[in-house]
């Protein structure tokens, strides 16, 4: 019921957006808060308060991880998520993101390679939300391949578009879970707790699939269980 000169109520977006922000204050103080101990800045510590610290470290990280892809949820949907494309190098891009990867990448075993032709790879493109498309499959590929298996990034220019395909040699992805894989929540075999989700939230290829939409490109995935998952989008390219 509303409430004569109270407030007016919050639309779904702008909730999302109030709470975020709250929780952003508190989510960042207690990071700082954390590796400050794990500097060893107020004193030492043995092995196992440190693998306390690291595990709660994750955590944080994996909040505020959500709380990002929750705003961007409510903003998309609302449709007042707003881009700014220019024209920029998506190779340079794409090697700036694996960079990121690497560590990662060789501690869990795993190669990470890219095939990028020399120039040729100019795209008009909003160049922070394609960088959050690489970085979610990217992850993903990382995510769902074990010891031992490569992640491959690779681009091709054809007919005016730019052609990227995030390639693993991992678990793959069954067909029946293929129509619901770029949907809100969605994760196969439908995960429900908190502590089953520790791997992700289900909402990363939601919005790859926005971001690319918005770029006027497509996003599909060729996969095969056991054998591993090709997931291709497309951005426009920039005649320099
Ligand atoms: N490269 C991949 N190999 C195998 N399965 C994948 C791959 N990429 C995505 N999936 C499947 O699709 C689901 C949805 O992926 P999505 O990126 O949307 O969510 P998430 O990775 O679980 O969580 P989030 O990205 O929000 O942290 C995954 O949980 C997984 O079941
Ligand atoms: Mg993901």
């Amino acid at each position: 019921m509303m409430i004569p000169g109270a407030p007016q109520e919050l639309k779904k977006d702008e909730m999302v957006q109030l709470v975020s922000h709250e929780l952003r204050a508190p989510l960042n103080a207690t990071e700082g808060y954390i590796k400050f101990l794990m500097q060893c800045e107020s004193g030492p510590l043995n092995p196992e308060q440190m693998d306390l610290l690291n595990t709660a470290l994750n955590n944080i990280n994996r909040l505020e991880h959500f709380v990002t892809d929750m705003l961007d949820l409510a903003k998309m949907e609302a449709g007042r998520l707003s881009y700014r494309f220019a024209q920029a190098d998506l190779g340079t891009l794409i090697r700036g993101v694996l960079e990121t990867f690497r560590f990662a990448a060789a501690e869990k075993g795993v190669r990470l390679a890219c095939d990028v032709p020399a120039g040729l790879t100019q795209a008009r493109m909003d160049e922070g939300r394609v960088r959050q498309v690489l970085e979610n499959l990217v992850n993903n590929a990382l995510k769902f391949t074990d010891e031992g298996g490569t992640v491959m990034v690779s681009v091709w220019e054809y007919c005016g578009w730019l052609k990227v395909s995030v390639a693993d040699n991992g678990a793959g992805i069954s067909p029946e879970f293929m129509p619901e894989l770029f949907e809100r929540f969605s994760q196969e075999g439908a995960r429900r707790t908190w502590n089953e989700r520790a791997k992700g939230s289900g909402l990363g290829l939601w919005i790859v699939k926005n971001v690319v939409h918005a770029h006027g490109g497509n996003v599909w995935v060729q996969s095969e269980r056991g054998v591993g998952s090709i997931f291709n989008f497309t951005v426009p390219a920039s005649q320099a």
